[in-house]
């Protein structure tokens, strides 16, 4: 096993399941210290108790990745507890499905809060506060790296379609003067839990994605840990699409 984040002290949203659960496992297996925030605050405690059955050393906070308040109080607890913070990740997202005539502005206004809002605050609270040089973003997943020793990184990865991509190239040139790079995920069906209760959910996009199945949680955690690790240091303002060539073929799943 590679220890490519020994030491590194990391947060991840929403991670109580799923893609960050995942990516906390990897990241506390690889030897990160691992910050775990789920608002389900029993299912967080849950999946950071199965991380340190594993030998994986994470700590539960439970709360709202999407209220600005607590993402402060997540960072202020987290250098706290491990005195530094090296990468945070927003994951935490909801899908609300809805017609576009009739789509509740409430729905909407939840959707961005979280989704955009909660990426776009993590960076400020963990990158620049803590943080000392490089982010990386994605589209759906929010990272912030923040190297205490030699050349100081941070990175971001985020998750919100278009519009986290657009921020990150702005992201990268205020941040890039403090050695922070941003970069975005842009996941593909991805098999968890939640898109598993579907019970169609394998077939439908293993038949219409060209590599024949959809991602696993794995998948994205992998990319994700690429885009934390120090082998991409120089990549800053990129959307890594990890989505089996979807996008080449992009055919409706309904
Ligand atoms: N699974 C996919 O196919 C897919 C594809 C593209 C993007 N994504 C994105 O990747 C991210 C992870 O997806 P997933 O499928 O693993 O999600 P999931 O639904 O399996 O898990 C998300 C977790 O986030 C938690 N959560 C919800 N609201 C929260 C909040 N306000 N604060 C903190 N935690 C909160 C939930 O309790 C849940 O445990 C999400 O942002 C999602 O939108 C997923």
């Amino acid at each position: 096993m590679r220890m490519r984040f020994k030491n590194q002290v990391a947060i991840v949203t929403g991670a109580g399941q799923g893609i960050g659960l995942e990516i906390c496992r990897r990241l506390a297996l690889e030897g990160a210290h691992v910050v775990l925030n789920d608002i389900e605050v029993a299912l967080a405690e849950e999946a950071a108790e199965k991380i340190r059955k594993e030998k994986g050393n994470c700590l539960a906070i439970g709360g709202d990745g999407g209220d600005v308040n607590f993402i402060e109080q997540l960072v202020r607890e987290t250098v706290t507890t491990f005195g530094k913070i090296d990468i945070v990740i927003a994951n935490a997202g909801i899908t609300l499905f809805g017609d576009f005539f009739d789509y509740a502005p409430d729905d909407f206004n939840k959707v961005m809060r979280l989704n955009l809002g909660g990426s776009f605050f993590s960076g400020p609270a963990g990158g620049q506060k803590h943080a000392r040089s490089k982010a990386w973003w994605s589209y759906f997943i929010y990272v912030i790296r923040n190297r205490t020793s030699g050349t100081q990184k941070s990175c971001c990865v985020w998750n919100e379609q278009g519009r986290i991509g657009n921020a990150g190239k702005n992201l990268v040139i205020e941040l890039s003067p403090y050695g922070i790079t941003v970069n975005a995920i842009a996941p593909g069906a991805t098999a968890t839990a939640r898109t598993k209760s579907d019970p169609e959910y394998e077939n439908t996009w293993s038949r219409i994605t060209p590599i024949g199945k959809p991602a696993s949680t794995n998948d994205i955690a992998s990319a994700a840990l690429f885009l934390v690790s120090p082998e991409a240091g120089h990549i800053t303002g990129q959307t890594l699409v990890v989505d089996g060539g979807w996008t080449s073929v992009s055919p409706s799943p309904y």
